[in-house]
């Protein structure tokens, strides 16, 4: 039997009725993490969780764009499992696909609401708990491709995005003194219901697009490989990792693919 790298911990993720979230919801209850599946998604993430099958998981609705939902996430957790050991700030959306020039305030700001002050609000009261209750815990974000370059979303997305590594920088700084890790992953383009509504393509289209324009040939990029990073990061291997924005992108976010891809067309 493989060592359980999270045996006895306590873990919330937001966003994990579906994609990444679910995808690392199963894989910390593997590694024998007690886990709260909170989204807003209330039927399917009752499904992931009876289909896991196990009294170490359960749904809690939170929209974390509501601040009176987070901390009655929180409060929730610690009633159920008695501690908060691992925050996974993960729930997010696309938004508006629109460009700079056309783009409407509110759409805007619905971004902000959910991507950006959603994941300030849950980093905040995971934060406090720990604070308060001297836990050393570890506190994780997802970010994307589009936290450290433009043009790999929409707009909106972009800004957020990179503001999410400032969160995760900020707090590691500040939850740093107390013991807390803040730390990051971010995946390039992943098959799920939000990157297949976005490119209003199916999920073997969407892998196809992302296995072009990554740097990593012969391996497709799937919610898996992302829920591995976040089990590093939440586990004791990554230790003194604090303030890191993993990626996990195949080098994507490290290689100029579109001059590659010339390079491979032009210079033979
Ligand atoms: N899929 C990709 O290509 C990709 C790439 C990089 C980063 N990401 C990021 O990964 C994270 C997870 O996305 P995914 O691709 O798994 O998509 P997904 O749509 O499968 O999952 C996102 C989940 O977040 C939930 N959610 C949305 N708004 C919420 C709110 N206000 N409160 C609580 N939950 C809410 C949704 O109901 C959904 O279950 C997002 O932050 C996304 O930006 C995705």
């Amino acid at each position: 039997m493989a060592k359980l790298r999270l045996h006895g911990k306590v873990a919330i993720i937001t966003g994990a009725a579906s994609g990444i979230g679910e995808a690392t919801a199963r894989l910390f209850v593997e590694h024998g993490a007690f886990v709260v599946i909170a989204d807003i998604q209330d039927a399917l993430g009752q499904k992931v969780v009876s289909s896991i099958d196990s009294d170490k998981v359960v749904y809690k609705h939170c929209d974390i764009s509501d601040e009176s939902q987070v901390e009655e996430l929180i409060s929730y957790t610690i009633q159920k499992y008695g501690s908060l050991d691992i925050m996974y700030s993960n729930a997010g959306i696309m938004g508006s696909s629109a460009r700079l020039l056309e783009m409407d305030m509110a759409s805007f700001d619905k971004s902000i609401a959910i991507n950006l002050r959603g994941a300030v609000l849950v980093v905040k009261y995971a934060g406090a708990e720990m604070v308060e209750n001297k836990i050393r815990g570890s506190i994780i974000c997802t970010g994307s491709v589009s936290a450290t370059a433009g043009a790999n979303g929409p707009f909106g997305y972009t800004v957020c995005k990179h503001a999410i590594l400032g969160i995760v920088r900020a707090a590691a700084s500040e939850l740093g003194k107390h013991g807390i890790r803040v730390n990051c992953v971010s995946p390039s383009g992943v098959a799920t219901p939000l990157s297949c509504a976005t490119y209003n393509s199916s999920a073997s289209e969407v892998e196809m697009f992302s296995a072009t324009m990554s740097g990593l040939k012969g391996i497709i990029l799937k919610t898996e490989h992302v829920a591995e990073a976040a089990l590093f990061l939440a586990s004791d291997e990554s230790l003194y990792i604090n303030g890191h924005n993993l990626a996990v992108d195949g080098g994507v976010s490290t290689m100029n693919t579109g001059l590659a891809m010339m390079q491979d067309s032009f210079m033979k």
